[in-house]
Formats: C-alpha cells, structure tokens, sequence
C-alpha cells in the first residue's frame, strides 16, 4: 500500500499548518527506526536519500529495500532523492525507485539555476514524481561540523522565488532564512520576516535543509509560515555515533551487534520526538484518504513471428534494451523465449514503468520511436500488447484485505 505521491502528501502538511520530516539515511538501521517511529505516531514520513552521504553506502543496493519497506509501510511514505548532483542521478533515481527528486544546482548563477531546474522539472514530471526546487544558498554539510564547509550563506528573495517558481514549475521550493546543514555551536538565527514574505507570494509548500537542532519555538514559527517539509539528518547520525561509542566503551563483549546495540531505538525516539513537535503525528489517516497511490504500470508484448525473423528480433530487443532502460520513467526491461517450442507465442519483452505518465512519455520518447521503426523494419509481428496497473510490491499489505475463500468454496 501507502507509497504516494509526494506533492498530495506536503499538500495536505501546507494547507494544515504542520509539516512532514525528511529523515536522511545512509543504513538499513536508520531505514527500519523510521518507518517503525512514524508507524508508531501514525504519521506520514519522507525517506531522504542525499548523494552527498552515497560515499557511505551504495544507494542502488539500498533502494530496493527502501521501496519494499514503504510499500509495506501501514503509514504514507514518499521517496526523495535528494542534493542530486547532475541530471543523470535524477533520471537513475527515478527508474529506480524514488517518487521525489531534487537538483541541486542553488550555488550556480540564477538563470543556470532556472535553466537547469526547470529541465529537471520537465523529466521528472514526465515520469510523474514531484520535484524540489532550491533558491538561495544553505551552506555546510550535513553529518558534519557546519563550519568546516559553511560557505558564502545566500538568502532567498521572495521576488526572485516568484520568478523562479513560473519558470521551472517545481511543486516545492527550499529556501535559504539562516540555517545550515551539518552541527552547529551556536543557536541559529532565521529571518521570519523573509520566509513569511516568500510564503505570501508563493503559496506553495516550503522546505526547510539544515532543519537539525532548533528550538521548539522557531519550528513553530516557520510551520506556521508555510514549512511543509524539515530535513534532518545530522542529529540522527549524531544520535547514532554517541549510542556506538557509550556501547563500545560501556559493554564487555566488543563486536558489531554489541556495539549497534539500541541504535535503533535511540533513532526512534528522536524521530518520533520530531513527529510530535512538528505535528504530522496522527495525521497519517486523513493523509492516506488525500493522497494519490504511486502506482507503477507494467507493459507485456508478446509476439507471433515467422520462425526465420525470430533470432533477427530478439537480437534486436536484446541490443534496445539498454537504451530504453535509460529512458526517464523506465524501471525494468525484460526480454526472453517461450521455454516450449509447442507455444504459439514465441517472444516476449515486458518493461516496467514508474507510473503511467512515465509509460504515456516512454511511448512518445524519440528512442522508442527509432527502436519500433527498426522493428517493423524486419517484420510486421502479430501481437498482443497489454499494459496494466502492477501490485506485486504491495503483497503484504494487500494480503491483509484479501478474504480466502473458504476451502468448501473451492470444492
Ligand atoms: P541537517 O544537517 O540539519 O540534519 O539537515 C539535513 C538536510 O537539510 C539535508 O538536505
């Protein structure tokens, strides 16, 4: 069930003054105290996957397991891809999992930020995931002493956001009002008056980077000024470290599991903590009811062909397939033979897409229309092509709401 859409999600944290926390996580541990605090609160919850932390573990290794934890989630979980790098890493992470995405090119000249972002905008659109855009400059690095990277700090202007937001057609916009990614030795000053300008003239969700640390009262203010969306990640890669090191010190045996004890745990009250403060506990319900699913789709052809254009077809499916896995929206390209020579339909290709915007655009994409042509080149098969709504990945849950039949029923 409750992977959703990202835009219905922060949507419904903006128009209800409370906002939804993008935890950042670099390990199966983080992944499970997650999901388990924001079951526990009932609130919806993002999962953050920053490229800047992919030197501490491999994100394709890790996705599948993000997916199936949020597909199996009883609460609303969006995936964000977030500080991509280049427009490549958007498109790999959307064809591999996430429903969110961010470019982050806010440290480049305005019109490049623009130009770039609203590219971005368009490819991921194209696949149906929502996107982030970045104006202004929040310095540092998260997990880090923010001093160390802080950089030139460079406020967001409300009257450039607006210009911003009409070009490049982001669903959400992070501002720059005075925080920093990374730890922090003094209390963090933020310009209210600022962000409440932008909200004023944007009135669309706000995130807030670098959303480690502060007090109660300034995370209520800058709810109440249009913050949908918190990033944190430093605090709880802190919160680890400290419980690792007290573990290593404090216990007799000395090995991996003895040391990760209660990480978990330590993760899950802070997170929860952060639930309670920023108010998306006992939200997840009504979020549910409001929010689209992120619904995957699944195209199977298989094909009828005259046995002497059988190898020169598959050769050619065989030589498209990484082409066409590349193209935005494009989760899987499967080709294979019947395994019985008896079968009347010898061929098969099956492609997994995001959603159905990313199979409507791969249908369109000039790489699919140059493939088919060649196709039909060689010969014109008979076939049967159906594309339909994928569920495997919400077993589970679905397994829930199935009713077995009784066995005298089957009889
Ligand atoms: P912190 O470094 O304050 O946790 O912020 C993380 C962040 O903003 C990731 O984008």
């Amino acid at each position: 069930m409750p992977l959703v859409d990202m835009r219905d999600m922060l949507h419904h944290a903006y128009q209800n003054n409370y906002a939804i926390g993008g935890f950042g996580l670099v390990s199966l541990d983080f992944l499970e105290a997650i999901i388990t605090a924001a079951e526990f609160c009932r609130s919806p919850v993002i999962l953050n996957l920053s490229e800047p932390l992919f030197g501490q573990h491999d994100f394709r290794l890790i996705l599948p397991a993000i997916e199936r934890a949020a597909h199996q989630a009883k609460v609303p979980v969006a995936i964000h891809f977030d500080h991509a790098k280049q427009h490549e890493s958007i498109v790999e992470a959307i064809n591999l999992g996430c429903n969110s995405v961010m470019l982050d090119v806010s440290s480049q000249a305005f019109t490049v930020n623009i130009a770039q972002t609203s590219h971005a905008a368009e490819t991921a659109h194209a696949c149906g995931a929502a996107i982030e855009g970045m104006l202004g400059f929040v310095g540092g690095t998260e997990g880090e002493n923010a001093i160390n990277h802080l950089g030139e700090v460079i406020y967001t202007s409300a009257e450039e956001a607006k210009v911003y937001i009409d070009r490049t057609h982001v669903d959400s916009l992070a501002v720059s009002i005075g925080t920093v990614h990374g730890r922090q030795n003094s209390r963090t000053k933020l310009d209210f008056k600022r962000l409440k300008r932008i909200n004023d003239e944007l009135g669309i969700p706000l995130v807030l980077h670098g959303g480690s640390g502060l007090i109660e009262d300034q995370y209520h203010k800058v709810i109440l000024n249009g913050i949908a969306k918190i990033n944190c990640y430093t605090e709880l890669s802190d919160i680890a470290a400290a419980t690792i090191r007290s573990n290593v010190q404090s216990r007799t045996k000395k090995g991996y599991i003895e040391a990760m004890q209660d990480v978990k745990n330590n993760l899950l009250e802070q997170i929860s903590l952060y639930m309670h403060r920023w108010g998306s506990a006992g939200r997840a319900a009504e979020v549910l009811i409001q929010c689209r699913a992120w619904q995957p789709v699944e195209q199977t052809i298989v094909y009828n062909v005259q046995k002497r254009y059988l190898q020169q077809i598959y050769a050619l499916i065989e030589q498209g397939r990484e082409t066409l896995s590349s193209i935005p929206g494009v989760r899987q390209v499967f080709a294979g033979w019947a395994l019985s020579v008896s079968d009347q339909y010898q061929l098969c290709w099956r492609i997994q897409f995001a959603t159905t915007d990313a199979s409507k655009n791969f249908q369109s994409h000039a790489e699919y229309i140059a493939f088919i042509h060649q196709l039909s080149r060689i010969s014109e098969p008979d076939k049967i092509n159906i594309t339909f709504a994928a569920t495997s990945l919400g077993t589970n849950s679905c397994l829930e709401e199935i009713k077995i039949p009784q066995a005298q029923h089957l009889a």
